[in-house]
């Protein structure tokens, strides 16, 4: 499928079958959030049993918590989110559009190294086998100019980041010659911080109500649990917490359907560690996380690391899993060394002592932490883009498959009657009864055998099995491949062994 359109189909496809839904959508919806249908509330509980198994069950020194949403307001403080999670906000005063300042600057870079690969792409045209690459970049004059260009608007960004010199940044902008997407315009407005966390008030009595913020990351009930979790696990250095939960941002642009939420879920894991140790550990991390995505089987052409320049105020490495999405590859998964800012942090805010004796060193320290952390919305928009087929049959008639990891799937099989009589549609309800507790099972009655298939292959059911008449005689079915196409005669008993094999998440972990 061409890529921009795959976009559309994409988003189309959720919601006429019930996967995503915008939310409040009976009062025209609500800007960048969304509800999740019932296939699709399907999938991503498969996508965190895929994340849980993996990075709870799969390591001996990991365990999960579930922290509440609201948490002590000095916490955002001891942070550093209520001083530093701001966005740069710059307003197109002809569009009245805002922008991250920061994205218009990073997507101009990505417009001059597009350039780049244009002139390589010719060159490599014109030059055929004799072509190499690096030569080429290191010698092209044109390449040079662009890449010495790129290196300038880097460095000054980089330089003003770090320094908050908004005038600088906008100074930038207007040199660079960066127009508004909507409206073309380069009359731009100064650039103001922009803090994203929503606020809040706990308490009915307004005057004494205190504030409270929503968490914009799951990660901080982690390090406020290091203490609660190390004593009662007792567990010992290097080990993990993990947790799957929403977390919320008031972002300036929340475009490009579930990739960009208000509203979202994150799964992230803390890998508490001696310090000193944060580049091996960063390193071990990057590559497990990368062989995680791996495993789940999709093209590892979509997958890449993306270097911070930038780092947060809490990191001294940090990486991004960037995914190709339709719309071109961008942050699925961030992974981040965070020092021991925060754990260092809340022990000054808050008096008490957070610290780790190492009985195999006899040292007593702060521990360093490395974290992983994926958007679960993200993983999911990943998936569905990568999965979602549009395929011509042999016939020359279209098919829409989804081709998901089979132990993803929302339904793992369909138990169709080949026709709405008492007798099928009784026998399909006996399998039905017999196998209802072994996955989500769709039995489907509506409609034509072949619209039934095609139903299922949209929302990517990895087997059906259709009951016809000799099937209450000779107790067999026939099994349809949702890939294939294939069917086969199989017996009803067989159904189980045939099903359960492939739609086995663990042969997928083991791999890992
Ligand atoms: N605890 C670290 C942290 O929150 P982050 O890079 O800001 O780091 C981690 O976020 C992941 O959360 C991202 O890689 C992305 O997958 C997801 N994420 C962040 N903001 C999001 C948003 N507004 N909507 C959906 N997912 C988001």
């Amino acid at each position: 499928m061409e890529e921009s359109n795959q976009f559309k189909r994409v988003i189309a496809h959720a919601k006429e079958y019930g996967f995503v839904f915008p939310s409040s959508e009976i009062y025209d919806g609500l800007s960048a959030v969304y509800d999740y249908g019932p296939h699709g509330v399907e999938l991503k509980n498969n996508i965190k049993e895929y994340w849980w198994k993996a990075m709870v069950e799969g390591y001996q020194e990991i365990v999960g918590i579930d922290s509440a949403i609201f948490m002590h307001p000095t916490t955002w403080k001891a942070s550093g989110h209520v001083d530093a999670f701001n966005d740069p906000l710059i307003e197109n005063k002809d569009s009245n559009k805002r922008y991250r300042a920061d994205v218009l600057i990073e997507n101009h870079i990505k417009k001059i190294e597009a350039k780049i690969e244009k002139e390589i792409l010719k060159a490599a045209k014109k030059w055929g086998q004799q072509f190499d690459r690096s030569t080429f970049i290191n010698t092209s004059q044109r390449v040079i100019g662009y890449q010495i260009k790129i290196n300038e608007i880097e460095k000054r960004f980089s330089s003003s980041m770090k320094k908050g010199d908004f005038l600088d940044m906008k100074l930038l902008i207007e040199e660079c010659g960066i127009a508004c997407p909507d409206s073309g315009s380069k009359n731009w407005s100064d650039i103001k911080q922009f803090n994203l966390m929503f606020q809040t008030k706990l308490g009915a009595a307004q005057k004494r109500a205190s504030d409270l913020y929503m968490r914009p990351e799951t990660a901080q009930g982690i390090f406020l649990n290091y203490l609660n979790v190390q004593k009662t696990s007792r567990l010992k250095i290097p080990f993990g917490i993990a947790q799957i939960g929403k977390a919320f941002r008031n972002e300036i642009v929340a475009r490009q359907f579930i990739f960009r939420m208000r509203e979202f879920e994150q799964m992230e894991m803390q890998y508490f560690i001696p310090p000193g140790s944060q580049q091996e550990w960063y390193s071990f991390w990057k590559a497990a996380r990368l062989k995680w995505h791996h495993a789940m089987g999709l093209d590892k052409e979509n997958y890449q690391f993306h270097d911070h320049i930038n780092l947060a105020h809490y990191a001294d490495d940090a990486t991004d899993i960037e995914f190709k999405f339709p719309f071109g590859f961008k942050e699925l998964e961030g992974i981040h060394s965070r020092t021991d800012f925060d754990l260092s942090s809340h022990q000054t805010f808050s008096g008490k002592k957070i610290s780790y004796f190492d009985p195999f060193t006899n040292k007593t320290y702060t521990p360093f932490v490395i974290e992983t952390s994926i958007g679960l919305d993200r993983m999911f928009l990943a998936i569905y883009s990568a999965c979602l087929k549009e395929q011509t049959l042999e016939d020359a008639s279209k098919r829409i498959v989804f081709e998901l990891p089979p132990y993803l799937a929302p339904v793992k099989l369909a138990i169709l009657p080949l026709v709405n009589k008492e007798e099928l549609v009784g026998f399909a309800q006996e399998i039905n009864d017999k196998l209802q507790w072994e996955w989500a099972i769709s039995l489907d009655v509506k409609d034509t055998i072949g619209k039934r298939y095609r139903r299922q292959d949209a929302i990517g059911t990895p087997y059906c099995v259709t009951i016809d008449f000799d099937s209450l005689d000779d107790g067999k079915v026939t099994l349809r491949n949702r890939d294939s196409m294939k069917q086969e005669r199989i017996a009803i008993d067989r159904i189980k062994q045939v099903v359960a094999h492939k739609v086995d998440m663990i042969s997928a972990l083991k791999t890992l």
